[in-house]
């Protein structure tokens, strides 16, 4: 079977080396995706433990369109009663690069007609709509050609379960655990979040070194819906995932001014069953390391959905302190604020750019070296 497996920019060769880890063949990075190869059961690896996947599609069919009723035509020429049964709920997600189409709402209608005709021709009755449908069919358009795909998952990936309350500007899950990869991170050496906000960041570096599944804590997906659904495979997939503990836990602190998202942070970890992560209160100006070496990771505010009252002085004292008092340290901040970030005075080892939902950032890292490298 093929797989296309979405992630997000700049996170495809992360996305690229899990898929190599769960088995996955003839690996292909793509823009924003990576497509790969193999049997059912890597569909069902793909979408319980790929911590950088969004969506993981399984084409099911190929054609060229070049209006409406054509479209019509090929989703009509699919055995859909073989794919799902007729008390399934559906949906279908049109994403169109054409100059062919103008309305996708229109072509999203043409696609349901065809998966509804062709029932209730067969049976008299037909399927329904649900936005939350239980079958979710990807409908991807680039000029003229045309690929249809299920989504394995359904609801989107970085949707993990156990963030029940999240802050005023969250950063995505799936973007904090390829943050973490990209990192270039150990499992071992303590990891901070001082600014950790509700928590992302932390809790997905505690799922990455305990070994636990990122779809831990969600039961549904849409392959579950497919009439090809393995229970006895799904079964094996989820055991042979289930969470090993390899060795001492490292050293995970997340730290918050404000005491209102730390709170929110801490209540998703104890919901989530996770149990020795450090969370404290506190200004990171005031917070000195309490060990010899570690890794800084963190979203400061941009300046956007949280404001600052001089950006430029709030990096450049981010920078001070971390020349100051972290000698040894390695720290990782991103930001969309490339102007402030340039003003953290020290020079970066590596600068990876990353969006955080529309922002355009910079995941920037720099070493203090012990006598600090201006
Ligand atoms: C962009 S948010 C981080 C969001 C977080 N990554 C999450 O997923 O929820 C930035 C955080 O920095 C915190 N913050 C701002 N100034 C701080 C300071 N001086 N010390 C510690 N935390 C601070 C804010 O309270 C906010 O929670």
């Amino acid at each position: 079977m093929q797989y296309l497996i979405k992630t997000l920019f700049g996170l495809e060769s992360v996305l690229a080396q899990e898929i190599a880890m769960l088995g996955g063949e003839q690996i292909e990075i793509q823009n924003r995706a990576v497509a790969t190869v193999g049997d059912k059961a890597l569909g069902y690896r793909l979408v319980y433990q790929c911590r950088t996947a969004l969506a993981v599609l399984t084409p099911i069919k190929t054609g060229v369109v070049q209006n409406e009723q054509q479209l019509y035509a090929i989703m009509h020429s699919i055995s859909w009663d073989e794919v799902f049964m007729i008390d399934q709920t559906f949906f279908i997600d049109i994403v169109c690069y054409s100059d062919l189409f103008r309305n996708s709402h229109f072509l999203a209608q043409k696609c349901k007609d065809a998966i509804v005709d062709q029932f209730r021709d067969k049976y008299g009755r037909r399927p329904s709509i649900s936005k939350d449908g239980a079958i979710k069919i990807n409908v991807f358009i680039k000029a003229d050609q045309v690929i249809i795909s299920l989504d394995l998952a359904g609801a989107p990936l970085f949707k993990r379960g156990y963030r029940l309350e999240t802050g005023p500007a969250p950063i995505n899950e799936v973007l904090a655990a390829g943050l973490i990869q990209l990192s270039g991170w150990d499992r071992k050496m303590p990891l901070v979040d001082p600014m950790c906000g509700s928590g992302t960041i932390i809790m997905e570096a505690a799922l990455l070194s305990r070994n636990i599944p990122s779809q831990y804590w969600r039961s549904d997906f849409s392959f579950m819906h497919l009439n090809n659904f393995d229970p006895g495979l799904w079964q094996n997939v989820k055991e042979d995932a289930r969470p090993r503990l390899s060795g001492a836990v490292p050293q995970l602190i997340g730290r918050d001014i404000n005491r209102h998202f730390l709170n929110l942070a801490k209540t998703n970890a104890a919901k989530a069953g996770i149990e020795g992560i450090q969370w404290e209160k506190g200004d990171f100006f005031n917070y000195l390391p309490q060990s010899k070496m570690g890794m800084l990771l963190f979203n400061p505010p941009y300046d956007t959905r949280l404001s600052l009252n001089d950006a430029i002085q709030f990096y450049s004292r981010i920078g001070d302190h971390l020349k100051t008092n972290f000698s040894g340290w390695v720290a990782w901040i991103i930001s969309s604020h490339l102007q402030a970030i340039k003003r953290v005075g020290l020079k970066p080892t590596k600068k990876i750019p990353l969006y955080n939902g529309p922002l355009d950032c910079r995941f920037v890292q720099f070493e203090m070296y012990s006598g600090s490298k201006k």
